[in-house]
């Protein structure tokens, strides 16, 4: 398993600084979002990899469009030197075939992840949407895109068990709203522990706000790294 980072804070220079506060290890990667990369731009990629080149990158996006803009896009991303992105599972299969078509041109080409019931969605607020169970809708996206050729899904560790059990250890799990040690969950419904995030076969977690606003993040990413 390994930790991946959210780098949600205000400012590059807060997210750089929590960045160079922690010792490097291969098991962590950071996790760039909406907020950072509207902000910074492609050039914060550059800052990461320049503080460590190590350091693997997750830019989280959540790309949802036609196919043909999200092939664009991805192909975009690909010449970013990033590690794995994120595109919705309900785009549809035929933008997710596109995307995973688009990357072949590359020769290392970053992992696709595609998000199935964010976490901050319980089961009425995603029934409003989706009119069907959470759970079940979960699995149906993670098969659809199993059959893309997509690398794996973000789910909540009460749904990763279920898509391992039958889509195969192979099929990756990546699951946000970790709360490592019980810590307060905010906006998030779904929330686990990392011992329910290990029960549940999750191969990357992603922790933000347990890391980022505790007075000593490094300890906190120790502590993190000592469990996995
Ligand atoms: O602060 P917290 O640990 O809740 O941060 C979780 C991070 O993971 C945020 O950057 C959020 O955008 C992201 N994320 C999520 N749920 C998803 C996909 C990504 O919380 N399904």
């Amino acid at each position: 398993m390994k930790l991946c980072i959210a780098l949600d804070l205000p400012s590059k220079k807060e997210n750089l600084a929590l960045l160079g506060s922690l010792k490097f290890n291969e098991q962590v990667w950071v996790k760039v979002g909406l907020r950072s990369f509207i902000r910074d731009g492609a050039e914060f990629l550059t800052e990461i990899k320049a503080l460590n080149p190590q350091f693997k990158i997750f830019l989280d996006l959540k790309l949802y469009d036609i196919p043909n803009t999200m092939g664009d896009s991805v192909e975009s991303i690909a010449t970013l030197n990033v590690d794995m992105l994120t595109i919705h599972a309900s785009s549809g299969r035929e933008a997710m075939l596109e995307v995973m078509a688009r990357l072949k041109a590359f020769s290392n080409p970053p992992l696709v992840m595609a998000v199935t019931a964010l976490t901050s969605f319980d089961e009425n607020s995603f029934f409003e949407v989706y009119h069907t169970g959470l759970e079940t809708q979960v699995l149906e996206f993670a098969k659809m895109a199993k059959e893309c050729g997509v690398n794996g899904v973000v789910c909540s560790c009460a749904e990763s068990l279920v898509v391992k059990t039958q889509l195969g250890d192979e099929f990756l799990t990546l699951t946000p709203a970790i709360r490592p040690f019980g810590e307060s969950s905010g906006d998030q419904k779904r929330v686990a522990t990392l011992q329910d995030a290990k029960d549940a076969r999750s191969d990357f977690i992603v922790v933000g706000r347990p890391i980022y606003k505790a007075e000593n993040p490094r300890k906190v990413v120790e502590t993190i790294l000592e469990n996995l």
